[in-house]
């Protein structure tokens, strides 16, 4: 029998009401993290220096009509060459910790062999230059960008991509893993399956549900077998999985049932073979002949266990066959719709629903606004700062219920290349001028910074 999962419910409670005085830092245990996020594509550009191969991304940007914009990450926010500065950056909003991916093809630029020198020497400098400042590095192995080469041979759709991760997991780890507070192996594994392989939206832009079913499950198997890579080092790091999860709700019983296939399909195929070790049998059902082929031990190495769960949010999933929308709504640049409440539901979710659930990280969490430098020269984002709020609100109600939650990290340190929307949306904390490469503070930047300072 499948039972619908905690979060359902047919009248979606509204949103918190939150006074910015209302929150504290000193509300937050005294060790939880706060930090800001990035990944390599979105901010690094020189793409074609220190020895990097190209990536999927690179390939798919120059396929006309995938990026809204026309664009690329050829130099994005130049970040590469501007590394110091950023770290002084990130430094400055009083934050401890901060969230970057490793470039796959900086590392191993056709996705094997050897290790690329100067790869392992840029992150060596980015995490020896945060450490200097005081800050916590918590590296993510993938974020998207797989080497081409890789996907020449079908990219996640073959099987050895799995094992080809785990080697390269291993060069990072042991080089890099020593230094670092944590080493999340995959962000997002619904995105670089389902929206990439299945939906067509992110790189490589397939559209074939059983290519993406079995993209999710050598994503996950390669997450396990990197996991087990990693433990044998017997690192200090700790070592974890990033998921990008929601809620789903509803205003009517007749929409219960794609209630549970939105959870189904978006959050348990993910949690449960980690958390569980099988997928949801509802999903696997519904999924009919396409579900991916799994081999004896497959479910046994990704359910390794972890030693945190990052939790992605950005909103909650509506689901109305009838097209009806949530009353008094607000929605961000991306028409994403604020719903904190929503975070709080999902935390207590996954402490109700999983035994044995690690602690968790909020991995990335933040909202994208059509932002403009004033004449003043400043960011009047108000909406942004009270979004952060709101989410931050929301974390400390899920732990003020038993929910433990370690840290928290915005999305994002700066505005950058928002994959298919290109320059287009702007997430940052920080205002990046793209024809002069400047960053400026925004009010959140500086809110952040008060509230941590
Ligand atoms: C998440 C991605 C991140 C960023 C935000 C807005 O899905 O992990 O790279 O694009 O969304």
């Amino acid at each position: 029998m499948t039972t619908l999962p905690q979060t359902v419910s047919t009248l979606p409670p509204s949103p918190p009401e939150v006074k910015s005085s209302d929150l504290l830092r000193s509300d937050f245990p005294a060790n939880f993290t706060f930090g800001v996020a990035t990944s390599a594509f979105q901010i690094e550009g020189a793409t074609q220096e220190g020895g990097r191969g190209p990536s999927i991304w690179d390939t798919f940007c120059r396929e006309p009509g995938r990026i809204r914009d026309g664009s690329n990450g050829d130099v994005a926010c130049d970040h590469y060459h501007r590394l110091d500065e950023d770290l002084d950056l990130i430094a400055r909003l009083n934050v401890s910790a901060y969230r970057f991916s490793v470039a796959w093809p900086r590392i191993q630029p056709t996705g094997t062999g050897p290790a690329n020198e100067e790869g392992l020497a840029f992150y060596e400098r980015l995490i020896d230059g945060l450490i200097e400042r005081g800050l916590e590095p918590h590296l993510t192995l993938y974020h998207w960008d797989l080497p081409q080469a890789l996907q020449d041979l079908g990219g996640w759709t073959h099987r050895d991509t799995a094992y080809r991760f785990a080697e390269y997991a291993r060069i990072v780890a042991e080089r890099l893993g020593p230094k670092v507070k944590s080493i999340a192996t995959l962000n997002e594994p619904w995105c670089s399956s389902i929206l990439s392989y299945q939906i067509g939206e992110h790189a490589p832009g397939w559209n074939s549900r059983p290519a993406a079913l079995a993209a999710a499950h050598h994503l996950l198997l390669g997450h396990g077998l990197a996991m087990q890579e990693m433990r044998a080092l017997n690192l200090g790091a700790e070592l974890g999985l990033v998921l990008n999860l929601d809620s789903a709700y509803s205003d009517a019983p007749d929409d219960l049932p794609g209630v549970q296939l939105a959870d189904g399909t978006f959050n348990r195929w993910f949690l449960d073979p980690v958390l569980r070790g099988q997928y949801p049998h509802d999903i696997w059902l519904h999924y009919g002949t396409d579900v991916p082929d799994v081999q004896a031990g497959d479910l046994k190495i990704m359910q390794t266990p972890l030693d945190f769960l990052g939790v992605n949010y950005y909103s909650r999933t509506f689901v109305s066959a009838a097209g009806r929308k949530p009353q008094g709504a607000t929605y961000t640049d991306m028409g994403w719709e604020v719903y904190p409440q929503g975070l709080t539901d999902l935390l207590l979710r996954l402490h109700h629903s999983y035994s044995g659930l690690p602690p968790l990280l909020i991995t990335e969490n933040g909202a994208a606004y059509p932002d403009e430098l004033g004449t003043d020269g400043q960011i009047h984002d108000s909406a942004r700062v009270q979004y952060l709020q709101q989410h931050l609100s929301a974390v400390q109600e899920a732990m003020k219920a038993g929910v433990n939650v370690r840290g928290y990290f915005a999305w994002s340190l700066m505005d950058n290349f928002e994959w298919a929307y290109g320059y287009g949306k702007r997430f940052g904390l920080v205002y990046v001028d793209y024809q002069t490469q400047a960053r400026t503070l925004k009010d959140s930047a500086k809110w952040y910074q008060g509230f941590l300072g």
